[in-house]
This record gives structure tokens, C-alpha cells and sequence, in this order.
């Protein structure tokens, strides 16, 4: 029951929001000045931004409860780590067959057009069951940033939608799409959060990145994100998202004019 729990966690933050203000002598002016700033970040957020999370995300927190709950929740040592959804997932991305493009719109007019090229990839892999089975009719929801560093919502320059699909699983548990490799890009670092992060002289980069929501009926969704080997903001990741078991490797593919890259990657669901 909501207020069992609420009666529960309040009186330890307390205690612990105490203890820190004693341990650095927090005065009245400073902790006006905290105040207005979770106000700025408040004033900051609507539907498309949300700057309290972002606050959270860079310290860490968002990442931590996401690691708290999936240990809460899952089952078995099998399953695919979690990673934090991130502020820039939208529902209902296209739903397209298996073996086509999330890529839209590839012109050689786009400033980005030979990076595109040359980081043009085919994810392919399967959705199993902790126990091994391959999961038919799983949705794999995949999302990443444009070569530029922006997803298709921070940018009017690109079509709806763009880099963002979802893929049904085949009898065998497959799924396969064309893609890019990801690049690292900032987080957005124009409001308080990103002030923030200058206050305290870290960077506002996160290791370039793929986005998955993996879903079947009678497993419990993962939420997670894969981050290519070749990023050199791998091991220190503005938001903390990073696993290891999440960092993969592309290999060169050949023989295949729509993608210089392959990537195999299995997703394991738990039961729930
Ligand atoms: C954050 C996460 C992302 O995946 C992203 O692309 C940008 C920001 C975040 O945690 O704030
Ligand atoms: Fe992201």
C-alpha cells in the first residue's frame, strides 16, 4: 500500500537529507540557492524536456534506481542488463518488416551524409527466454541519435520518426533492421543541469548509444540501451548508464551495398 511505503521511505530521506546538511555545514542562503534551482528545472520541463530528470540523471540517480529495480524484479542472472530509458523515447514508432531501415531520407545533400555511410550498420539477433527459448512475436522499440549528435525531436531538419522503428520476432526468435553506428553527443547542456555540470568542470557527453524496449507477453519488458566499444566516453558516461555487458563490438561486414557494419546482439527476457 502506497502509504505503508510512503511512511517507510520518508523518515530515512529525512534522516539522510539531515545528516548532509550537517556533515557540510549547509547554510540558509545556500540552500535558497538549491531551491531555486529545482524551481528553474520545474519551470524548464514540459513534454519534450524534462530537466529534473536530466538533474537526476547526472548524478546518478536515474541509473541507480534503474539498477535497484531490476534486481527487485528480475528472476534469474540470465536476463539482459537494464539501462535507463532516457528523455527521448516517443511511442508508436513505425512498425516495419524485418531487414529494413530505420535510416529515412538518406540523401548525399545531408551534412552528415558520408559519416551515415560509413557507420551503416545491420543489427541483427533473436529474443530468448531466460530458459534459452527463442520468443516469437516479441517487439524490439529501437531508437538512437542522427550522425549530428540530435534525435529526430531536438531536430526540425529531420523527417518524423527518423531513426526510430519497431520489429516483430520471427518463428525463431529473430529480429533484423539497418542502422547506424552510434556517435557520443552531449546531453542537453543549455539549461540548470548543464550549468551544473560546468560548476563542477565535467563534461556533458554521453558514449554513443542504441536504445532498445523489448517487449513479449508474459515477460517482463526490458528497457536498455547498447553502446559500441569504439566510444571513447564509454567509461565516463555523463549519466552512469554504462554496463559491461552492454558495451558491443561491429565487425566489418561484406558483400552487402546498404551497410559497412553487422552487429549480432540476443536479448534475454525474464518471465513476469
Ligand atoms: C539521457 C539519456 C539518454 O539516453 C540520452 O540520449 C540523453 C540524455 C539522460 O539520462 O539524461
Ligand atoms: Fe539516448
Amino acid at each position: 500500500n502506497a502509504n505503508r511505503r510512503l511512511a517507510e521511505v520518508m523518515p530515512s530521506l529525512v534522516r539522510h537529507l539531515h545528516a548532509f546538511a550537517r556533515e557540510v555545514n549547509l547554510t540558509v542562503a545556500e540552500w535558497m540557492a538549491a531551491v531555486e534551482f529545482i524551481n528553474e528545472c520545474g519551470k524548464m520541463s514540459d513534454d519534450r524536456r524534462n530537466e529534473t530528470q536530466l538533474l537526476c540523471d547526472i548524478i546518478g540517480l536515474e541509473s541507480l534506481v534503474d539498477e535497484i529495480t531490476s534486481k527487485v524484479l528480475s528472476t534469474s542472472d540470465s536476463e539482459t542488463p537494464s539501462a535507463i530509458l532516457g528523455p527521448f523515447y516517443r511511442h508508436n514508432a513505425p512498425l516495419l518488416p524485418n531487414g529494413s531501415s530505420i535510416v529515412k531520407n538518406l540523401a548525399p545533400s545531408l551534412p552528415w551524409y558520408e559519416q551515415a555511410v560509413a557507420d551503416s550498420a545491420f543489427v541483427t539477433g533473436r529474443v530468448l527466454s531466460n530458459s534459452g527459448e527463442p520468443i516469437q512475436g516479441a517487439i524490439v522499440d529501437v531508437w538512437h541519435a542522427a550522425p549530428n549528435g540530435l534525435y529526430e525531436q531536438q531536430d526540425e531538419s529531420q523527417p518524423d520518426m527518423n531513426f526510430r522503428g519497431r520489429f516483430k520476432t520471427d518463428a525463431l526468435g529473430g529480429y533484423a533492421f539497418y542502422a547506424l553506428r552510434p556517435v557520443p553527443y552531449p546531453i542537453p547542456d543549455d539549461g540548470p543541469a548543464g550549468r551544473l555540470l560546468t560548476l563542477l568542470d565535467r563534461h556533458p557527453y554521453r558514449p554513443g548509444h542504441i536504445h532498445f524496449v523489448v517487449s513479449a507477453p508474459g515477460f517482463r519488458p526490458l528497457t536498455t540501451q547498447l553502446y559500441d566499444d569504439r566510444d571513447e566516453y564509454i567509461a565516463k558516461d555523463a549519466v552512469f548508464a554504462v554496463k559491461d555487458e552492454l558495451v558491443v563490438k561491429f565487425s566489418p561486414r561484406e558483400g552487402d551495398p546498404n551497410a559497412r557494419w553487422s552487429l549480432q546482439y540476443d536479448f534475454v527476457l525474464g518471465r513476469g
